[in-house]
């Protein structure tokens, strides 16, 4: 089976913010590969800062990449021109933490889900209204939810939202980024399934990005982990939990027993 999508060797430089000196470039992603096959999940994990959301913005063509491909739909979207990959980014969307930002305060429901297809161009007010109610429909949010307002919403029907938008223009991968990090944990689980049903559904891939190997191990095909712009280890689940064998891979899944027992601890 081909993959979704193939990156090779990817760099993610920043320039330097240090003002009126000529310091070296920052290095967040150094070197990265990996491939998704469709209907699968990669997990990303990682440290704060290891560069995981740097991978997630130059995939969805949110930042130039310094150098290395990415094959996504036959082509190689790290070269695309902004003209270019307008063309690709329909199929290749991204969800963000924090819907609260990510979503229009001042829209509606239905405007937020169905504005990817105004970017698109020619699709009648009528039938943009519809396929919002089918796309709210489809993550678990009645017609009723068309009129109303981001603030209106909880956190996880607000993610619901976030995640309809997503799919209106069907595509064939989802890049996920830390979208349970800021949920209840009882709410992270009910979105973790609607996920699970979403890609048997409609056979998506995903990239998972998350700071917890335990909610990674659960949603993914597949773990990478990333330590300092680099993937340090990647492998199946069951190898990757049981194998260990690096030392921020150790540290993960101690800080995500931590996460459960501080939990724990909250919910008596
Ligand atoms: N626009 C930018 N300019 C300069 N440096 C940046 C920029 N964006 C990110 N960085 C740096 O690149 C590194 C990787 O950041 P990135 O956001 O990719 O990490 P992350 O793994 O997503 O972290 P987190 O888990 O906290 O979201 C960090 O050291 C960060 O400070
Ligand atoms: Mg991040």
């Amino acid at each position: 089976m081909e993959p979704v999508i193939r990156v090779e060797n990817l760099v993610k430089r920043y320039a330097s913010r240090e003002l009126g000196r000529r310091a070296a470039a920052f290095t967040a992603v150094d070197s990265v590969s990996f491939s998704i096959l469709p209907g699968s999940t990669l997990a990303l994990v990682g440290e704060s800062g290891s560069g995981k959301s740097s991978v997630a913005l130059c995939l969805a063509c949110l930042e130039p990449v310094t150098s290395g491909q990415i094959w996504f739909d036959g082509r190689d979207v790290a070269a695309l021109s902004e003209r270019e990959s307008r063309a690709v980014r329909p199929k290749l969307q991204i969800v963000f933490q924090d819907p609260a930002t990510s979503l229009n305060p001042r829209w509606t429901v239905g405007e937020i889900v169905a504005e990817p297809l105004l970017v698109k161009g020619r699709v009648a007010n009528r039938e943009r209204r519809e396929r919002a109610a089918q796309g709210l429909e489809r993550v678990g949010l009645g017609a009723e939810y068309l009129e109303r307002r981001p603030a209106e919403l909880s956190g996880g029907q607000r993610q619901r939202v976030a995640i309809a938008r997503a799919l209106i223009l069907e595509p064939k991968l989802l890049i996920l980024d830390e979208v349970l990090s800021a949920l209840d944990c009882s709410i992270q689980g009910q979105i973790a399934n609607l996920l699970v049903e979403l890609q048997r559904a409609l056979g998506l891939a995903y990239l998972f990005i998350t700071h917890d190997l335990r909610m990674a191990a659960h949603l993914a095909d597949e773990i990478a982990v990333m330590s300092r712009g680099k993937i340090v280890e990647q492998g199946a689940v069951e190898t990757i939990l049981r194998g260990a064998r690096c030392a921020e891979t150790q540290n993960l899944l101690g800080a995500s027993l931590v996460d459960r027992e501080t939990e724990a601890v909250r919910e008596r």
